[in-house]
């Protein structure tokens, strides 16, 4: 297994390994990557749905949809229908997954966010349609003192409605499944359990800050994001089919880039649910691997 970091302080691409067929020592070895650089691309793993599901659970329960009560655990994120056609650039669908190409952590908007997730590339287009992420440790380390004093501590409001208001795409769920996504809490500067390291966190979903007046610290969450978002701490993949990458969503942002629209891009995304407690969104049954 080769692990190659990028020249951004995160993300590294990983080439000889062989998903479907890894021993404890070596899976070891990845989850140290992980930590280490956020963001792992796995080049040409032409993983099957099972396979995903299976890599993904190695790293903890799955979370399910946006709905609470469905058993959903693929994202498809695409502009494909099922027949494989591509989807009128108006639809719900695609400007519903347009809202991906703002910085976000993926699930912020619930109570407890998601752990990881993991995108595998089924059809890409031939040019456009990355994915990019940003390093919010990095981010952090780079605030003043005085900002990270005034941060630590402090809560940010993150919603579905609130996301989804300014950007659209809300039409997409039925009235009580947005009941299931009320707004939710989460400190600005978040502590990884693993390395310890401190991080920002901020992104579409975030709102306003509480305590503070709502139209200025939205004003300040944006702008946070803004800077955040700028290299060296950004790592972009441009996609092949059967890449797949694993992210850390308690460190990281990441969004998509655009592409033709007369052009199919489809990726799956299985979600690891944030480790609890009494996480509502993990899927019920314990992890299928058992070590
Ligand atoms: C996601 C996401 C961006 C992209 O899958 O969660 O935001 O590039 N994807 O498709
Ligand atoms: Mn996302």
């Amino acid at each position: 297994m080769q692990i190659t970091p990028s020249d951004a302080t995160l993300g590294a691409v990983v080439t000889g390994v062989d998903l479907t067929r890894l021993d404890d020592a070596v899976f070891a070895e990845i989850e140290s990557a992980w930590h280490r650089y956020a963001v792992l691309v796995f080049e040409g793993q032409d993983l099957s749905t099972e396979a995903q599901l299976a890599f993904s659970r190695r790293i903890g329960l799955l979370e399910r949809g946006l709905v609470k009560s469905s058993t959903r655990l693929l994202a498809h994120i695409s502009n494909t229908l099922k027949n494989g056609d591509v989807a009128d650039p108006a639809s719900l669908q695609v400007r519903f997954n347009e809202g991906n190409q703002h910085w976000h952590s993926d699930s912020s908007y619930k109570r407890v966010g998601a752990k990881a997730s993991l995108l595998c590339a089924r059809v890409v287009p031939d040019t456009g349609g990355e994915t990019e992420w940003a390093d919010m440790r990095a981010a952090f380390d780079a605030l003043d003192e005085d900002m990270k004093a005034y941060l630590e501590g402090k809560e940010a409001v993150h919603s579905f409605v609130f996301s989804h208001t300014w950007h659209g795409g809300q039409e997409l769920l039925a009235e009580e499944d947005i009941a299931g996504l009320p707004p939710v809490e989460h400190s600005i500067v978040k502590v990884h359990p693993a390395t310890g390291r401190r991080s920002l966190f901020v992104g579409r979903h975030a709102s306003h800050i509480i305590g503070e007046p709502v139209a200025e610290s939205r004003e300040l969450l944006a702008a946070l994001t803004r800077q955040a978002c700028q290299p060296p701490r950004t790592f972009k993949h441009r996609w092949r089919v059967g890449d797949l990458a694993l992210w850390d969503n308690r460190c990281v942002l990441h969004r998509g880039h655009p592409w033709p629209m007369d052009q199919a891009r489809d990726m799956v995304r299985t979600t690891v649910a944030g480790d609890g407690p009494d996480n509502e969104w993990a899927e019920d049954a314990a992890p299928g691997f058992a070590g």
